[in-house]
C-alpha cells in the first residue's frame, strides 16, 4: 500500500523538514506534491537524495484523489484550504494553530494520545500541537501516568525557527549588522532579537499572558489531562533552532527524583542525558536534527511538596513540527517504525 501525499507550505521550514523526513522514515508514498502560494510556483524543492519537486500553486490544487495532506502554510491559509483538501477526502494533517483547540479535531502526539487520531473522522483533520507543547507532553506523559500532575510552571528559551524561514534570517542579518555598526532593524520580532531575549510569542491577550502561553496551557490540557493547571511564560532567544524549556511540576503524592528517571526510561521518544557535569546535559545546538526529546538537570524542588524541576530540549522543526505530523501520518496508514534512537 502506499500514498499520494501533499506537503502545503513545502518552501517554509516545516514543509522542507516534512519532505526530508517523509524520505527519511521511508513513508510508502506512491506520489508527493508540493505546494506553496502562488509566488513559488516553479521553484525547486529537494525530496530525497536526488528528487526535485516543483511547486505548484495550493490555491488552484485539487486534492481529489490525494490521501493524505501535511499542511504548514499558516493559520490563515489551512483555515482556508484545509478543509478544502479534506471535504475531498483526503485526511489533512495539519501542523498550525488553526484547528487544534476544535473538539471535533485530534490534537496527537503520537507517543502520548496516538488513540486519539481515531477521532479525526468527523472532519477528516488531525492537528499536530503547538512546538513547545510538543516536547512538554513528551516528558510530562509517563510521569503523569505514575503520579498526577496537579500544577506546571514552565518558562520556555525558543529558537527563531519557530517564527518562520524570514525570522531565521532576521537573526542572521541583525548579528552579521551588528558586528558593522548597522541598527537593527526589527521586522519578524518585536524587539532587536540578536544578543537579547524578547518575553514576547504571538499576540498578548486581555489577561496579559501571550497567545503562545494560552496555548502551551490549553494544548497539555486537551492532550493530557484537563485538571492540569499549566502557567508559561514564553521567551523567544537568539538559537537558530532547537527550543529550550525550564520545567517545574507539582505532583498530588510524593515522586522522587529516581521514580521520574525511571518513567522516563519507558517512554519512547525520550531520552534522559543527566551527569551533573560540565557536557553532562543537552542544549539546543546538540538536539538540532535529532528526533528525540531530551531531558537533563533532574532535581526535586524542596520549595513545594511533591515538587521536581528539570530541563527539556527537542528539534523544534523535527519532533516540535514535521517528524510528528509524519509521525502521525504513519499511525494513520499503520506503516510506524520504530523511533530512531540517537
Ligand atoms: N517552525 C516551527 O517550529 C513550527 C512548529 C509548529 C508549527 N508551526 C506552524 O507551521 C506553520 C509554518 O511554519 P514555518 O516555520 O514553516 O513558516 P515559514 O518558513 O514562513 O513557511 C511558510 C510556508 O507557508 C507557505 N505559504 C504562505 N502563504 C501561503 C499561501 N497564501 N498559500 C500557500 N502557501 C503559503 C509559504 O510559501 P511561500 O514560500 O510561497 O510563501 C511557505 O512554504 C505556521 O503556522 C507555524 O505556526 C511551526
Amino acid at each position: 500500500m502506499s500514498y499520494k501525499v501533499a506537503v502545503v507550505g513545502a518552501t517554509g521550514n516545516v514543509g522542507r523538514e516534512i519532505l526530508q523526513i517523509l524520505d527519511e522514515r521511508a513513508f510508502p508514498v506512491s506520489e508527493v506534491v508540493a505546494l506553496a502560494s502562488e509566488q513559488s510556483v516553479g521553484r525547486e524543492v529537494s525530496f530525497g537524495e536526488d528528487g526535485v519537486l516543483k511547486v505548484q500553486d495550493l490555491a488552484s490544487f485539487d486534492f481529489t484523489g490525494w490521501d493524505i495532506a501535511l499542511f504548514s502554510p499558516g493559520a490563515k491559509v489551512s483555515a482556508t484550504h484545509a478543509p478544502r483538501a479534506a471535504s475531498a477526502g483526503c485526511v489533512v494533517i495539519d501542523n498550525t494553530s488553526h484547528f487544534r483547540m476544535d473538539p471535533d479535531v485530534p490534537l496527537v502526539v503520537p507517543e502520548v494520545n496516538g488513540h486519539t487520531i481515531a477521532r479525526h473522522a468527523k472532519r477528516n483533520i488531525i492537528a499536530n500541537p503547538n512546538c513547545s507543547t510538543i516536547q512538554l507532553v513528551m516528558a510530562l506523559k509517563p510521569l503523569h501516568d505514575q503520579a498526577r500532575i496537579v500544577r506546571v510552571i514552565v518558562s520556555t528559551y525558543q529558537s527563531v525557527s519557530g517564527g518562520g524561514k524570514e525570522a531565521m534570517d532576521e537573526l542572521f542579518n541583525q548579528t552579521r549588522g551588528i558586528f558593522v555598526n548597522e541598527t537593527p532593524r526589527n521586522e519578524q520580532f518585536p524587539k532587536q532579537i540578536a544578543f537579547n531575549v524578547i518575553p514576547h510569542i504571538d499576540v498578548f491577550m486581555d489577561d496579559g499572558a501571550t497567545r503562545e502561553e494560552w496555548k502551551m496551557a490549553v494544548e497539555t490540557r486537551k492532550i493530557l489531562d484537563p485538571d492540569i493547571k499549566l502557567s508559561a511564560t514564553c521567551v523567544r532567544v537568539p538559537v537558530f533552532v532547537g527550543h529550550a524549556e525550564a520545567v517545574n511540576v507539582e505532583f498530588e503524592e510524593p515522586f522522587s527524583e529516581q521514580d521520574a528517571r525511571e518513567a522516563w526510561a519507558d517512554m519512547d521518544g525520550v531520552a534522559v542525558v543527566d551527569q551533573r557535569a560540565d557536557e553532562g546535559y543537552v542544549t539546543p545546538v546538540e538536539c538540532a536534527g535529532e528526533d528525540l526529546v531530551y531531558v537533563s538537570r533532574v532535581r526535586e524542588d524542596p520549595s513545594i511538596d511533591n515538587g521536581l524541576s528539570f530541563w527539556v530540549v527537542a528539534d523544534n522543526l523535527r519532533k516540535g513540527a514535521a517528524l510528528n505530523a509524519v509521525q502521525i501520518a504513519e499511525v494513520l496508514t499503520d506503516t510506524r517504525p520504530a523511533i530512531a534512537a540517537a
